[in-house]
């Protein structure tokens, strides 16, 4: 079980400090989203402030790419020192380049389904172990902090079922309105790597909020 608090619900104005905290706080992954204003109705940071980061930790860094252009972005987040990156199925065509560029770079390939898309939609990829990651979006991206999206769970069962009947070894990633209690009904769904902003990064102590959250999912999966 992974646990990835999310940078987007930390102190903006603090990024070393809040890396360090979720560092010592004994995470799995830190993610990073990374919005372009266009993807999504927001804008976050760029590679810069990940590269910033990098020496700080040896936690991996897991980012997602909420990105009209993500073709542009990839040289530039590896060399960053990303350890997977992640793009929207909802990119259509270009899709199986994208995968294919992030795997022959060396860093884990995830690819991200939003809310309104169905999850079919990622089946085309699942051959020839093209994705490491396969991250089901549990609110419409762009802005933490939102409640979790109940129907998104059967997405999730069936992202397991696919691994399971096929011999798959992707990890199931959920991201979006993650607390103690969504991530433990992720978990029975087949979850096994929980993004979640506000409900970590909100707790005074972090450490105590990680280790819950693990053997939580521990128990229910
Ligand atoms: C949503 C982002 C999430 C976000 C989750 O656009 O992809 O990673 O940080 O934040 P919470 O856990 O607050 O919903
Ligand atoms: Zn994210």
């Amino acid at each position: 079980m992974i646990i990835a608090p999310s940078l987007l619900a930390s102190d903006f104005g603090n990024f070393a400090k809040e890396t360090l905290r979720a560092s010592k706080a004994k995470a799995d992954w830190l993610h990073l989203d990374i919005m372009d204003g266009h993807f999504v109705p927001n804008i976050s940071f760029g590679p810069q402030v990940v590269r910033a980061l990098r020496p700080l930790t040896r936690m991996k860094f897991d980012v997602h790419l909420m990105c009209s252009r993500p073709e542009i972005l990839l040289e530039p987040f590896v060399k960053a020192g990303a350890d997977s990156i992640t793009i929207h199925v909802e990119l259509g065509e270009r899709v199986p380049q994208l995968l294919w560029k992030i795997r022959s770079m060396g860093v884990k390939a995830g690819l991200a389904v939003n809310p309104p898309t169905a999850i079919k939609n990622i089946e085309p990829y699942l051959g020839k172990n093209q994705i490491d990651l396969l991250l089901v979006m549990t609110v419409n991206p762009g802005f933490g902090g939102q409640p979790f999206i109940q129907e998104m769970l059967p997405k999730i069962q069936q992202a397991a079922a696919w691994r399971r009947e096929r011999g798959l070894n992707y990890r199931i990633e959920v991201d979006g309105g993650i607390t103690l209690g969504t991530a433990v009904e992720c978990a029975k769904a087949g979850a096994d790597t929980f993004v979640s902003g506000t409900a970590l990064f909100g707790q005074r102590q972090l450490g105590r909020a990680v280790k819950k959250m693990r053997d939580a999912v521990t128990a229910a999966a």
